[in-house]
Parts: structure tokens; C-alpha cells; sequence
């Protein structure tokens, strides 16, 4: 993993570039783009998971008592954007089974490109847990802050985002608003075109995960 400024990580490892340049082809099916964003989604968890409390516990082997390790307390919420951050919850919760998952429905204007609101649905104790917010593409930061400013207004303490490329505009956007948040990313691209996708990045995430194109 390379820290390319505080608390913004990009994920350097060989199997994790190898999917997302699978994944940016445009002749990649959405059978195999689906896969792959849960792939690189379940290879991210096993990084980001790694500041989790443990306790410790007593296991009777065949053998033995021994110390065993559990992750401790009420730990992980997933918020996922949606569409498109659905796609990276079942890598995510594969390797997390026991992590609540709220909800966070955000749609960009065409016209304007602001985030628009239209569903916001999270865990009663979203306040107790550290949250990971997902979404495949930050592109302009508006969706990642808007949804973000949600988690605050609910004194959530604790808050990472991952998602798979990030641009740098939404990287600084994300960053200088709310600092303590770590992004995390699988891709760091320069550029946003006129309609504000990422260039080269992939397309539409939701699009291209859902087949709707
Ligand atoms: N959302 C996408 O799905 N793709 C982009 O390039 C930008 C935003």
C-alpha cells in the first residue's frame, strides 16, 4: 500500500492492479467486472481491516485450552452509495459476515453534477462503529462528501472510504473537507472530462456492474 498524502492510501499490490486494468478494458463482460470489483473489494478488506480491536478469549483445542482472538465489540458498519457501492459489499462482507450495512442513495444532477439525495437508511448504532463508505468511482468528491456529511450528522467518529480509482480533484476535495476521513484507492487517476468521469478510469461503475449499458 503507497500513502500518497495523509490518510490517502493507494493499493500498489500486483493482484489488485492486475483486476482494476482487467477492469478498465471496455471489452471486460459485466459478469467478469462484477466479479473482479468484488475481488479487489475483498483484497482492500484484509488491508483496512487491520486497526481492529481484538480480545482475547479462551478455545479448547483436541488438544488444549489455548488464547484465541475475536474482533471485539460492536466494530464495522459498511455504507455503500448506492448504486454502484453495492457492488463491493459481499467481498467486503465475506470476509466481515458480521457488519451492518446502511445505506446511502445519491444521484448526480446532469446538468449540475451536484449529488442529489434520495435515500439515507443506517444502522441505529451507526455511532458505535467504525464505517467504511464505498464507492467504486471518486470523481469530483461530491457524492463520497455529501454522503459522508451524513455519517458526521450522526457523530460518527471513525470513517474510511474506499472505492477503486479515485481522481485527484475528488481525492483533494474529500480530503480538504473532511481530513480525518483515510481514503483508500485501488487507482489514482489525473483527470475528469466535460461530464465529469474520470479519465482513463473505467466508465460508468454502475453501468458496467449492473449491464445497464
Ligand atoms: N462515476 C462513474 O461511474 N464513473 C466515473 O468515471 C465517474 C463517476
Amino acid at each position: 500500500m503507497r500513502k500518497i498524502d495523509d490518510n490517502v492510501y493507494v493499493f500498489d499490490h500486483p493482484l489488485i492492479q492486475h483486476k482494476i486494468s482487467i477492469m478498465r478494458s471496455k471489452d471486460t463482460s459485466t459478469k467478469i467486472f462484477r466479479e473482479l470489483v468484488n475481488e479487489i473489494a475483498m483484497l482492500m478488506c484484509y488491508e483496512v481491516t487491520k486497526d481492529l480491536p481484538l480480545e482475547t478469549y479462551e478455545v479448547e483445542t483436541p488438544i488444549a485450552k489455548t488464547t484465541g482472538y475475536r474482533i471485539s465489540g460492536k466494530t464495522l458498519a459498511l455504507v455503500p452509495i448506492l448504486r454502484a457501492g453495492l457492488g463491493m459489499v459481499d467481498g467486503i462482507m465475506s470476509m466481515v459476515p458480521t457488519a451492518k450495512v446502511g445505506h446511502v442513495g445519491l444521484y448526480r444532477d446532469p446538468k449540475t453534477h451536484e449529488p442529489v439525495e434520495y435515500y439515507c437508511k443506517l444502522p441505529d448504532d451507526i455511532e458505535n462503529r467504525s464505517v467504511y463508505v464505498l464507492d467504486p468511482m471518486l470523481a469530483t468528491g461530491g457524492s463520497a462528501v455529501a454522503a459522508i456529511s451524513f455519517l458526521k450528522q450522526r457523530n460518527v467518529k471513525s470513517i474510511k472510504f474506499l472505492c477503486l480509482v479515485a481522481a485527484d480533484e475528488g481525492i483533494r476535495h474529500l480530503h480538504t473537507t473532511y481530513p480525518d476521513v483515510t481514503i483508500y484507492c485501488a487507482a489514482n487517476d489525473k483527470s475528469l472530462n466535460e461530464n465529469k468521469y474520470i479519465v482513463p478510469g473505467l466508465g460508468d461503475a454502475g453501468d458496467r456492474i449492473y449491464g445497464t449499458k
